[in-house]
């Protein structure tokens, strides 16, 4: 495929100059793959340099107390997945006499390797067709194929990686697989991106329906939440007060007027109404009365309402005290 052999072109003569680029030992390839999961590179370097200096062999980091190897990246941070390396690496050490597998399903079982590790040790250090896919790649590839779906979903990442994974079986694993992760640091950044400067600009489907900037789409899980309202249905003659709100939720929609308080506080009430949001869940204690707080209220006779824009959730309150008509 030629977006393909574009990138690998371009990586030979574009890749930085990396201490890990210099071998193909799968231990130096996990340490370095590890180091760069929560670490930014130029920070790593010289932790990565340290840490093989004093540990070259996945004996050696096996035979070491956990407090060296802690010490040794002392400032680093994540400290979790150095005793998970140092775990691995007895693992190997016992299990295989100090050799990493060659084979995806064995490096997969790794204490504390997991699928992009093992896709990146398969690729890098064996050159085997095994995706490895983390955020340069989610930002590349949905650029470049114009992939507009939340990929902070499981299902939708997996697409992408399915994606990667037929790629790199067209491709040489160890070329392209670095290729894309070093496009995604040194050009198709997250932001000002230098699509100048890019092999496959002229077939990448964002640069050429100028959507750069709105990919990936990356839409936070946000937890789902319980509001309390005292909620007050002022009535007046043949009027009701409303108040338009101006949050992002229901903007320009009038609201019967509310506000929110503890829900461990309210009087119990028999008026209580619920209604659920997709964040939100509204649980709406319902009072026949003026309200105590400042509002603009806005009047709106019954015969109107079918007018005006109401969330559901307060239209089913609205109705229940409709004087009904006969
Ligand atoms: N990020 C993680 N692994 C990398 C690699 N091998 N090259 C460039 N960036 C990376």
């Amino acid at each position: 495929m030629k977006m393909i052999h574009e990138l690998e072109t371009w990586y030979q003569t574009h890749k930085r100059d990396l201490p890990f680029r210099h071998t193909n030992d799968a231990y130096a390839i996990w340490v370095s793959e590890v180091m760069l999961q929560q670490t930014q590179m130029d920070t790593m370097v010289p932790y990565y340099v340290r840490f093989m200096n004093e540990f070259p062999t996945v004996h050696q980091l096996a035979e070491a107390t956990l407090e060296h190897v802690l010490t040794l990246v002392q400032g680093i941070g994540y400290y979790r997945r150095f005793k998970l390396l140092h775990q691995g690496a007895k693992y190997i050490v016992e299990t295989y006499e100090g050799t990493i597998p060659n084979q995806y399903d064995l490096v997969r079982n790794i204490p504390g390797v997991g699928d992009y590790t093992a896709g990146a040790i398969m690729s890098i250090a064996f050159d085997a067709p095994y995706a490895a896919t983390d955020g340069n790649v989610i930002r590349v590839l949905s650029r470049y194929y114009g992939i507009s779906t939340n990929l902070s979903l499981p299902k939708e990442r997996k697409s992408l990686h399915v994606m990667h994974q037929h790629n790199i079986e067209h491709a040489q694993p160890n070329i392209y697989t670095q290729a894309v992760m070093e496009l995604g640091a040194l050009v198709c950044k997250p932001v000002q991106p230098k699509c100048s400067e890019c092999p496959i600009q002229q077939t990448c489907y964002a640069y050429q329906h100028n959507q750069v900037d709105k990919l990936p789409q990356l839409e936070k899980k946000t937890k789902h939440v319980n509001l309390t309202f005292q909620t007050f249905v002022w009535i007046k003659h043949n009027r009701i007060a409303l108040v338009k709100n101006s949050r992002s939720l229901l903007e320009g929609m009038y609201l019967l007027p509310q506000q929110e308080v503890d829900p461990l506080k309210i009087p119990l009430s028999s008026n209580v109404f619920k209604h659920v949001f997709s964040h939100q869940t509204w649980i709406m204690h319902v009072v026949e009365e003026e309200p105590p707080f400042f509002a603009k209220i806005e009047w709106f006779e019954w015969n109107r309402l079918s007018e005006i824009p109401i969330p559901v959730a307060h239209q089913k309150i609205i109705r229940t005290f409709l004087p009904t008509k006969k």
